[in-house]
């Protein structure tokens, strides 16, 4: 990481704690405090803290009433609400992505929903928003929940408001590679009140849990950083961005790189750089690209995880309760169709194996040092 993330601050909460010999709790402290000042920078009613984002996104499904039966659309590039998903015994349903900005295609998510479908979980991917404003609508025409995964969109503006409150909920991620982070950890946003307390039922409960719930609970040390990091946080994204400019800068004009599309209206929350290859379209050879990448020192992906989550163990075969088949390949309550097959997402499919990924969360003097290593390695693989 190229920038200073903790000062004297973080420490000094963390005393504060230790003195009041009070290292969790919910509404007081820094847990409350967490909360109200999450809220406040996001202009939203609540905001409900815990251990990981992770945690949330099981949450928000169960809060989005998707359980035994139903579908929850999730997106193909990545397998965390899939996840969530089969927590709720859901049966995950996948929208295919747009080509230009590997974001989840509103039309798709349309044509994905079903009479048993409860809920869209949307991916405000490595930094930049969905068409947040189109899925809503999709959400609202057809009665279903809209679950922004903001883990890596943190203060992302889209079309005047920040990603995160154009869906019923926003989660964010605190865990360790991400803008901000509390070592692990999570929050999750809405204006809505009946979201808001389902997802605190399942979070923590009392004596009597009115249904399935557990201890998903934030440690006041954890807020106490969160608290911290907050305050900070936007120093932080204006360093990226200006990494994000440099690292963008290296690939400006080269034709066999296409760039990843902000359209308009959409800010950028720097946390991955992506772009994808193309040189079969040109005659440049992949594997002289690889190498050439691969000599620069950095660490570049290449390929990301080559397929969709749907082509996932996890969910081709019946891992996920024992072998039992629930719920996608055997539940006696689903009454649907889907079915996961090549060409699900064709998008998807073929973009995958064409990402190459840098983490854009450098100082910018770092990211310039990638970046003009990235012109070497384009112009050596040009030279053949
Ligand atoms: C897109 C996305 N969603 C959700 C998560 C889960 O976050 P957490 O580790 O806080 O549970 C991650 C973590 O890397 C992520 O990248």
């Amino acid at each position: 990481m190229g920038v200073d993330r903790f000062d004297g601050v973080e420490l000094e909460y963390l005393k504060q704690i230790l003195a009041r010999g009070r290292l969790s709790g919910q509404g007081d402290g820094f847990h409350g405090k967490l909360e109200a000042a999450f809220a406040e920078a996001y202009g939203v009613k609540h905001a409900i803290a815990a251990n990981a984002a992770m945690s949330l996104l099981i949450s928000s499904v169960f809060a989005a009433g998707a359980g035994t039966g139903d579908e929850v659309i999730c997106d193909p590039l990545v397998q965390f609400h899939a996840i969530g998903a089969l927590w709720q015994n859901c049966y995950p349903t996948f929208a295919d992505v747009c080509p230009d900005t590997w974001l989840m295609d509103p039309e798709s998510a349309r044509r994905t929903i079903s009479p048993q479908t409860k809920a869209i979980c949307v991916t405000n991917l490595w930094g930049q928003p969905a068409e947040l404003d189109a899925l809503r609508k999709v959400a609202d025409e057809r009665g279903v929940v809209l679950i922004e995964d903001c883990a890596h969109a943190q203060l992302l503006p889209y079309k005047g408001k920040f990603a995160g409150t154009w869906g019923h909920i926003g989660v964010f991620s605190f865990c360790q590679g991400k803008h901000m982070t509390t070592g692990d950890g999570g929050i999750a946003v809405t204006d809505d009140d009946e979201l808001a307390a389902r997802i605190r039922s399942v979070t923590c409960f009392g004596e009597s849990p009115p249904h399935l719930a557990t201890v998903f609970r934030m440690t006041e040390m954890q807020a106490a950083i969160g608290l911290a990091q907050l305050e900070k946080v936007k120093g932080y994204l204006e360093e990226y961005l200006k990494s994000y400019a440099q690292l963008s800068a290296a690939i400006d004009g080269c034709g066999w790189l296409q760039p990843r599309a902000i359209r308009d209206g959409c800010g950028n929350s720097p946390y991955i750089f992506s772009f994808a290859w193309r040189g079969d379209d040109h005659g440049v050879n992949l594997e002289r690209f690889k190498q050439a990448l691969f000599d620069t020192g950095d660490t570049w992906n290449i390929g990301f995880t080559q397929v969709p989550a749907y082509k996932y163990k996890l969910f081709t075969e019946p891992l996920a309760y024992q072998n039992k088949g629930c719920p996608i390949h055997r539940c006696p309550y689903y009454e649907g169709s889907y079915q996961y097959h090549d060409g699900l997402c064709p998008t998807a499919e073929a973009i995958l194996p064409r990402l190459v990924n840098h983490n854009c969360m450098l100082a910018e003097e770092q990211a310039k040092g990638v970046g003009d290593r990235l012109r070497v390695a384009i112009e050596a693989t040009e030279r053949g």
